[in-house]
């Protein structure tokens, strides 16, 4: 029986998952042995291996996080001018293309999978357009087909924020193999991860030198420097966590779809809540996060009204992605920030929350948080 008392402790919208701790001393070992700490080591070497394998990906170069890992996709494709992106993302996104002085154009998203709405793409294309940065929020895939399409008949190069989407699959293909590069983060916070890094996905052997040479400063050997890199080397020891890590995801993906289930099933039925979309039946998802969406005339209660009184009782739960980037105070001067021009993103930005989810959690605690948040229903 399910009571409405506060969680004893804080319940907060993601937990890291922790390998063991004799796990990470043995690969220490290892390093320690090697005596190589960072500079493409050998933990380094087998990682991106082990990874271009599980993201089913041709090339992949690992980074030290996603945002350097964004900086230079940015760097590598020479992208200037203008590009067009989501405001409904985390801030790391337009700030890449602000650090590349290039300038974000925010264009709409999709009310069902909150991502860039491919149709209104077209209309944001200028002169300046250079590429389409477009974000597989919460893991649900763009509709990779129409951008490219897009991307085609405008000369456009693609990039894929794929923070979000680690073994996502599209008919079997890794997500990485769409556009010309993904960006995967590796944040503590994410299904996988290395405590911090990222890397980059594509498809082109060239694009990999160019890429590795850009996330170590440009230096081609003893004697030369041949571009103006930056240092995007992910180290040694979080190479060897993420070599664990390898063997957590497919286990904590299992867990979070399990509770994926109880949420459905205790919030399918409650009025003015929008779940997350359904799984398309040829895509694989990873069930990182669980977002929902509250239209406040409908359920009684706003956003804001629900995530405070979740506090009170221990639940932290997040407002993904509220403000939205484009109502940031260094975009909002943007002439594609305003309200008018993105109007579905700026009544989810109003609606989203997202809820807790890791594999720590059990059935039970997933039960009580919903009966709580049913309670609120005015
Ligand atoms: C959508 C999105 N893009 C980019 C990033 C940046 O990744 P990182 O934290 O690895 O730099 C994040 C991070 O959390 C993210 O959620």
């Amino acid at each position: 029986m399910t009571t409405l008392e506060p969680f004893p402790e804080r319940i907060y919208v993601t937990r890291p998952v922790f390998p063991t701790i004799e796990e990470v001393t043995e690969k220490l070992r290892d390093i320690w042995a090697a005596k190589w700490l960072t500079n493409n080591g050998p933990q380094h070497t087998m990682l991106e291996h082990e990874l271009t394998d599980a993201l089913k990906v041709p090339y992949l170069s690992l980074f030290n996080n996603g945002t350097i890992a964004l900086i230079v996709a940015c760097q590598s494709l020479r992208l200037s001018g203008e590009v067009i992106t989501t405001p409904f993302t985390f801030a790391a996104t337009p700030h890449v293309l602000s650090w590349n002085n290039i300038a974000p154009i925010f264009c709409d998203i999709d009310a069902a999978t909150m991502n860039i709405d491919a149709d209104k793409i077209e209309s944001m294309i200028t002169p300046h357009t250079t590429a389409i940065l477009a974000v597989h929020v919460f893991g649900t895939p763009c509709d990779v087909v129409k951008i490219q399409e897009v991307a085609d008949r405008y000369g456009l190069r693609v990039i894929y924020d794929a923070a979000h989407a680690f073994g996502v699959e599209i008919g079997g293909r890794g997500i990485g193999t769409f556009g010309d590069i993904s960006m995967f983060s590796f944040h503590a916070t994410k299904l996988y991860h290395t405590v911090e890094g990222g890397a980059l996905t594509h498809g082109d052997e060239h694009l990999k030198q160019r890429i590795d040479l850009l996330k170590n400063f440009g230096i081609k050997n003893e004697d030369e420097v041949v571009m103006p890199g930056i240092n995007g080397k992910l180290n040694e020891i979080s190479a060897a966590v993420g070599r664990i890590m390898l063997g957590y995801v497919e286990d904590e993906r299992q867990k979070r779809i399990r509770l994926h289930a109880v949420y459905n099933e205790e919030l399918a039925e409650v009025d003015g809540l929008t779940l997350m979309p359904p799984c398309a039946p040829d895509v694989k998802l990873n069930y990182q996060y669980y977002v929902i969406r509250i239209d406040e005339k409908i359920f009684g209660r706003s956003r804001d009204f629900v995530y405070d009184e979740l506090r009170k009782y221990n639940v932290f739960a997040r407002k993904y992605f509220h403000p939205l980037c484009s109502e940031f105070t260094c975009y909002r001067q943007l002439n594609s920030a305003s309200p008018a021009n993105l109007p579905v993103a700026n009544v989810v930005g109003q609606q989203v929350l997202s809820m807790p989810m890791y594999g720590g959690l059990s059935e039970d605690d997933v039960r009580k948080i919903c009966a709580i948040l049913k309670s609120f229903k005015g």
